[in-house]
């Protein structure tokens, strides 16, 4: 039996073919987890950690058991692929749990619903009006998920609301163009093409409250991308937890998640105070912000107090990076968001931290480690119509410096862009604006690239720990202004 007190993030802690945690500075990193029970209080990072575990299992290098301090949406569906899943000191007390829908759900995944709503305590399994499904790209879910995914076809399964998906691991139209070797894509195209058989639109975008899938306040929804979750229960005031990449697609095709958690109002009230004492000038000073909550609060509600004005841009980097460096997965900013407004929520403070200037400053200390350049990657979460602009007027009249540039989007955000001309202006400076992927995602160690610049903490955090790159961290002016004349 192997324990901790220390979170896993499984995407870019864990290796699955060996079974081995990598995590740099955990207290189990180097130690093999193949075949043993492990106890851990729960998971951190990008939700798709799930299928990581998936692929352990196809190695022989799975766990046989998971012990929580808590249900863990990510860590919950490794029981559809055989290892057991237990929550500590709890014992078996099997409940009726009552069910909003029936008419035709399938067994197994019912089946599923129902422990995972066991385990968590919750009386029923409610109806959702939307699912955002993680886990799209090759290079993240690998053979783990394709074949998770392709088992649902072979139930002759269908989504049964409104989902869409995160990014892919290409352009889905210009990956040619973008160099991505032809194998990955083969891959890639089969996965696409399977969650089309679901019923899914391709949207793959990691921002799909931007591009119509923006539910209304209250409702519940079962949500994978970790920025999107924190962005949906913060700003939209929908609920969900921070399902896992499996999870989602399981309520995608049933309607149902259980409640508990995130859905519940009683839960989600803010118990961390964070006092911001200086300035926030942009997107990349919102995002160590975030980077900074993340690390203090792991899975905990902040209410952040100081911030007086917050843009959407600046809203969804701070939800980015505060799921990245923790699990945050809701949080409330004083006279701003939604729930604190309408006084939904009730601060039962027990802890508090100031965010100035020194706190500012080790965020960008931390996470810089290079000067030097070969892609800048701008959009993580993918880019609104305004940061495109934005890069289009900054490049007016300049060229880049001997580095690739990449505006990551939605295919309909670029599209609009397109129309504006703000493309055309990009690349008549030598950039692209990259649709249905992103810099994390897409296998940009197998492209050549080795120095990537971004203004997100949530990037700068993965393209190390996922992708071998050393990272230029600031804001977009200065980046620009740097890599261009
Ligand atoms: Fe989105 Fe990729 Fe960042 S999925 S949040 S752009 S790591």
């Amino acid at each position: 039996m192997i324990r901790t007190k220390q979170p896993v993030s499984f995407l870019d802690g864990f290796d699955p073919k060996r079974g081995v945690i990598t995590q740099k500075g955990h207290e189990l990193e180097g130690k093999s987890i193949a075949n043993e029970i492990v106890e851990l209080p729960y998971s951190v990072g990008s939700t798709v950690g799930t299928y990581k575990i998936f692929e352990s299992v196809r190695y022989g290098k799975a766990p046989r058991a998971f012990i929580l301090q808590k249900p863990d949406p990510i860590i919950l569906p490794s029981m559809l692929v055989g290892i057991q899943v237990k929550i500590k000191g709890k014992k078996k007390v099997r409940k009726k749990i009552y069910i909003e829908e029936i008419k035709g759900i399938d067994n197994k995944l019912l089946a599923y619903l129902k422990r995972e709503a066991e385990l968590a305590n919750a009386e029923k399994l409610i109806k959702i009006d939307s699912a955002q499904v993680a886990g799209v790209s090759y290079k993240t879910c690998g053979d783990g998920g394709l074949e998770f995914v392709k088992k649902m076809i072979e139930r002759k399964l269908k989504v049964r609301v409104m989902t869409t998906l995160n990014p892919a691991g290409m352009d889905l139209e210009k990956w040619e163009e973008m160099k991505i070797p032809e194998r990955f894509a083969e891959r890639q195209l089969e996965l696409i093409n399977y969650f089309k058989m679901l019923g899914i639109e391709p949207t793959c975008t990691c921002t799909p409250y931007l591009i119509g899938n923006c539910p209304r306040f209250g409702s519940h929804i079962a949500w994978a991308e970790s920025s999107a979750v924190c962005f949906a229960n913060s700003c939209l005031g929908c609920k969900t937890n921070r399902e896992g990449s499996a999870k989602s697609l399981v309520s995608a095709l049933t309607g149902l998640t259980p409640y508990y958690g995130l859905h519940k109002q009683e839960e989600r009230n803010p118990s961390i105070e964070i006092d911001v004492q200086t300035k926030l000038r942009n997107v990349s000073d919102f995002s160590t912000l975030g980077f900074f909550i993340g690390k203090v609060c792991g899975d905990k509600i902040p209410i952040i107090k100081g911030v007086k004005k917050i843009s959407i841009e600046g809203m969804k980097s701070l939800c980015a990076a505060s799921a990245a460096s923790g699990a945050v997965s809701l949080l409330h900013i004083e006279n701003i968001t939604p729930e604190i407004k309408l006084k939904k929520v009730k601060p039962k403070i027990n802890e508090k931290f100031s965010f100035g200037k020194n706190e500012l400053k080790k965020v960008y200390d931390e996470l810089n480690s290079t000067e030097k350049v070969d892609l800048i990657a701008i959009g993580c979460p993918h880019a609104s119509i305004n940061e495109v602009r934005e890069v289009a007027m900054l490049l007016k009249n300049r060229k880049l410096k001997n580095v690739d540039l990449w505006i990551c989007t939605s295919r309909e955000i670029k599209k609009i862009c397109e129309r504006k001309g703000f493309v055309k202006k990009i690349e008549k400076s030598g950039g692209m604006v990259v649709a249905d992927t992103c810099m994390v995602v897409s296998p940009i160690e197998e492209m050549g690239y080795r120095y990537v610049a971004t203004n997100s903490c949530k990037a700068a955090k993965y393209l190390p720990s996922f992708c071998k790159q050393k990272v230029f961290f600031s804001d977009i002016k200065n980046i620009i202004n740097k890599f261009s004349i």
